[in-house]
Parts: C-alpha cells; sequence; structure tokens
C-alpha cells in the first residue's frame, strides 16, 4: 500500500522550502514542485496579501490565502467583479469573453435574473431524477471497477460520472459517442494531464477544445430550439430577463460553464476520496462500520480535496486588505485551497475528520457566486463514499499517482489500485 503523506497529493515532494520571492502562482509547475499546503502555510503566516509578481509579460496580481480575507472578497461584489474573468487564465489574458453573459463572470442585477433562470432547474426537487440516476452510475462503475480487480481508479471507476451527470442535465444525448468526446474537450480546455506540456501549446489545445464545447453546445442549442424538451437547455430557451429570450450565444456559454465547472471539480474530488481513506485506514474503517455519516464524511472530504484551488476577482475601486491597499484594476486571487486548512478557522486543519462538524469549508466559494452545483457536487461525493463503503474492503495504490497539471485544478488524473471486495 502507498501511505501518503497528510494531505500532501501523492507525487508532489513533500517539504521542500519555499522561496517567497521566486514563487509563482500562476505557473502550474509550482504545484509539482511544492506540497500546496506547505506554500500555504508560509503565506498565511508571514505573506497573506501575498504580491505575486509581474512575469514574463503577463501582470502580477494579489493572492489571498487566509480564510476570513477570502470570504470577504467573494461576498464584496461592491469593490470586486467577476467581469473581467474568475480564474488566472483569464484575468491574466485581461478578460473573459463571455463577461456579461455566462453566469460567472457576470454581475449584479444580470447576474442575479440569469441565476434566477437556473435556480429553478438546480434545486434539489428538481434534481431528485439526476441525483438517482447518479447513485446508480456510481455503484455501477464502482462495482465494476471491484470486478476488475486491478484498474486506474480516475479513468476506469470515476471519469465518466459527473460528464454523465451534467449531459444528464443538459440533454446531451445518451451514448459514449457525444459523451466522450466531451469529455476529452472538457479535460484538455481546463488542465493537462501531460506532465512536460510546453505551456504554449497547452494554451493554445486548451483554447481549441473550447470553441469546440461551444460549437457542439450551439448545434445542441439549434435542437432544442426546434423540439422543445424538459431539460436545463430546455429551461434556457424558455426563459428570458425582462422580457427578452436569452440568445443562442447566452445559452451556448451557460451550457459551456455548467460543463467546465461540474465535470473536473466533481471527478477529482471523487478520485481523491479513495486516497483520503487510504492514507487514514482508521477513518475508514469508522466509516464502514457505520460510526460516521456519510454527510459529514462528504463535507471532509470536499475541504481535505479542495479541487478548485483558486478563483479570482478584479477590484473595482481602491481597497485595503489586512492593512495592504489594493488599487483599482488590480487582480485579486482567492485560495480556496488555503482557506480550507486555515488554522484559525478548523480545529486540526491538517488532519483528516470524516466526523468534522461544523465544516465552513470555502470549497464551493461564498456570496453571490456561490457554486449552483453544489447539490449536485455533494450528491456524487456521497454517492461515491456509499459506493466504495458497499463494494470495497480494501483498497491498496499500487503505483504512483499522477497529479493534474494545472494552476486552478488539484488532484490526480491516473490512479492505479486494487479494490478487494466487500
Ligand atoms: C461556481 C466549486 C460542482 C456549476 C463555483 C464556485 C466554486 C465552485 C468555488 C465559485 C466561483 C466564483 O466565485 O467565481 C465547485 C466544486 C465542485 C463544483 C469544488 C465539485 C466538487 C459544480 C457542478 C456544477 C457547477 C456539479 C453544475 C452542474 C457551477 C456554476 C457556478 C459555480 C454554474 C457559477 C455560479 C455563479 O456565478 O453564480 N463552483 N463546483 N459546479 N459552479 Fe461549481
Amino acid at each position: 500500500m502507498t501511505e501518503l503523506a497528510a494531505g500532501i497529493p501523492a507525487g508532489i515532494p513533500a517539504g521542500l522550502p519555499v522561496d517567497l520571492d521566486a514563487l509563482d502562482l500562476a505557473d502550474p509547475r509550482t504545484f509539482r514542485a511544492h506540497d500546496q499546503y506547505a506554500i500555504w502555510r508560509r503565506l498565511r503566516a508571514e505573506a497573506p496579501v501575498f504580491w505575486n509578481a509581474p512575469r514574463g509579460g503577463r501582470p502580477g496580481f494579489w493572492a489571498l490565502t487566509r480564510y476570513d480575507d477570502i470570504m470577504a472578497v467573494y461576498k464584496d461584489d461592491d469593490h470586486f467583479t467577476s467581469e473581467r474573468g474568475n480564474v488566472l487564465t483569464t484575468l491574466l489574458a485581461g478578460g473573459d469573453s463571455a463577461a456579461g453573459r455566462m453566469l460567472a463572470v457576470t454581475d449584479g442585477k444580470r447576474h442575479q435574473d440569469l441565476r434566477n433562470v437556473f435556480l429553478k432547474a438546480f434545486s434539489p426537487r428538481a434534481l431528485s431524477y439526476v441525483a438517482e440516476r447518479v447513485r446508480e452510475n456510481t455503484r455501477a462503475r464502482v462495482r465494476a471497477g471491484v470486478e476488475m480487480g486491478a484498474c486506474d481508479f480516475a479513468r476506469d471507476v470515476a471519469e465518466k460520472i459527473p460528464i454523465n451527470t451534467i449531459c444528464d442535465l443538459l440533454g446531451v444525448p445518451e451514448g459514449d459517442e457525444h459523451r466522450d468526446h466531451l469529455l476529452d474537450l472538457t479535460k484538455t480546455a481546463l488542465s493537462s494531464d501531460e506532465v512536460d506540456a510546453d505551456d504554449e501549446d497547452a494554451a493554445e489545445a486548451s483554447l481549441e477544445a473550447r470553441n469546440e464545447i461551444l460549437m457542439y453546445f450551439d448545434d445542441l442549442v439549434t435542437e432544442h430550439r426546434r423540439t422543445p424538451k424538459d431539460d436545463v437547455i430546455g429551461a434556457m430557451v424558455a426563459s428570458s430577463i425582462d422580457g427578452v429570450p436569452l440568445t443562442d450565444d447566452d445559452i451556448v456559454f451557460n451550457c459551456y460553464s455548467l460543463i467546465i465547472g461540474g465535470d473536473e471539480t466533481s471527478r477529482l474530488t471523487m478520485i481523491g476520496t479513495v486516497p483520503a481513506m487510504v492514507g487514514h485506514p482508521e477513518q475508514w474503517a469508522a466509516y464502514r462500520a457505520g460510526e460516521i455519516e456519510t454527510k459529514t464524511a462528504v463535507e471532509e472530504i470536499l475541504r481535505w480535496v479542495s479541487p478548485a484551488m483558486h478563483f479570482g476577482r478584479s477590484a473595482l475601486k481602491d481597497v485595503t486588505v489586512r492593512g495592504t491597499r489594493i488599487a483599482a484594476g488590480d487582480i485579486v486571487t482567492l485560495w480556496n485551497s488555503s482557506a480550507n486548512r486555515d488554522e484559525d478557522v478548523f480545529d486540526g486543519p491538517e488532519r483528516l475528520d470524516l466526523r468534522r462538524f461544523p465544516n465552513r469549508h470555502a470549497t464551493f466559494g461564498y456570496g453571490p457566486h456561490f457554486c449552483l452545483g453544489a447539490y449536485l457536487g455533494r450528491t456524487e461525493v456521497g454517492a461515491m463514499l456509499e459506493a466504495l463503503r458497499e463494494f470495497v474492503a480494501e483498497m491498496h495504490i499500487t503505483a504512483e499517482p499522477e497529479p493534474v497539471h494545472s494552476n486552478l485544478l488539484s488532484g490526480i488524473s491516473s490512479l492505479q489500485v486494487k479494490l478487494l471486495p466487500a
């Protein structure tokens, strides 16, 4: 069994000294060279409002690592906007082409109106059918993984669960042809599994994948206009804001937002459940014995894995954070993965405690842009925990796991395991 140091994604060298002057949080290689939690500990203690210097023609940006500061910015849409991008890739490129149209990069009244279009389709009640499909699909895939004996948990078990959930939501036709294609595109658009991928190549591949996703949804929206359907695209097609129907572009951008926002984050959390349990056999045993409720276990896995390391904003006005002046126009990044280990908020933050309660983790963000898919994300992680409990007695990690290559996402893209049946 591969033993994992607490909280350190496998494949990452632990304990390397972190030189704050040389630190570049925009460079995905930073997260391969260091244990990210060692970086966050240093920044929380020594530079909680950290200036990540400009490099190679791209602007510098602020990085906040303390829970309270991060939550305050998430909540403050008076001083901070998402409309110039909400992740480093778009913020550093000078903006997001979907600003004002895609939910995550729209602010103010338009954001609220758009969010209302979605909220009905995303209520736990409306999602009960999709949630049931998640549970069935997860059970089937975990059972198949156990039958295989040895498998890649990322590729053979977890990979297709979230993509199928979102495809169910959006009415993407059943069958692997469409859904596998979308999965490939999503993986390329957001992160790279390639360790040595050249940054420029990766950026180009990512852009191409984004465009292909948009084109795919353009066709799907046209089809929905021809034949109305009872799904999320159907709800968008039928809705209007202030009497003006949503345009095809509006709908396409928001389909993109759901697939990009909901696939890889959930997938990485489901995959991260395995090393979390393998690294904490006493917690796994207690969970299997029914001594721990799935509800608290789900929240702790979400805190522990923190699949989306950061989100970001741009300052609209001059503002002071913890005594440091941030100027209007500056980029401010919020590191959820650090907030989730803040010793001022969590008792023993470096300890996995599946019974932890309360657990006010920052994994889904906070404030007006709080994750729309939080209920679904929780359902997926809960389904994974329960399927593992039902079908698996022992899990063994049989090779060094492969981490994703990203400055946004954290987790494992390939996880060789042996699953012994319950
Ligand atoms: C927003 C994380 C699952 C759709 C967010 C935000 C975070 C987040 C941190 C806030 C972004 C910001 O403030 O700029 C996660 C994590 C997930 C997950 C960690 C899984 C474990 C999902 C799923 C869906 C989804 C399953 C949809 C099917 C969205 C959307 C937004 C969002 C549409 C934008 C909401 C808004 O701007 O009002 N997510 N998410 N997410 N998420 Fe998720």
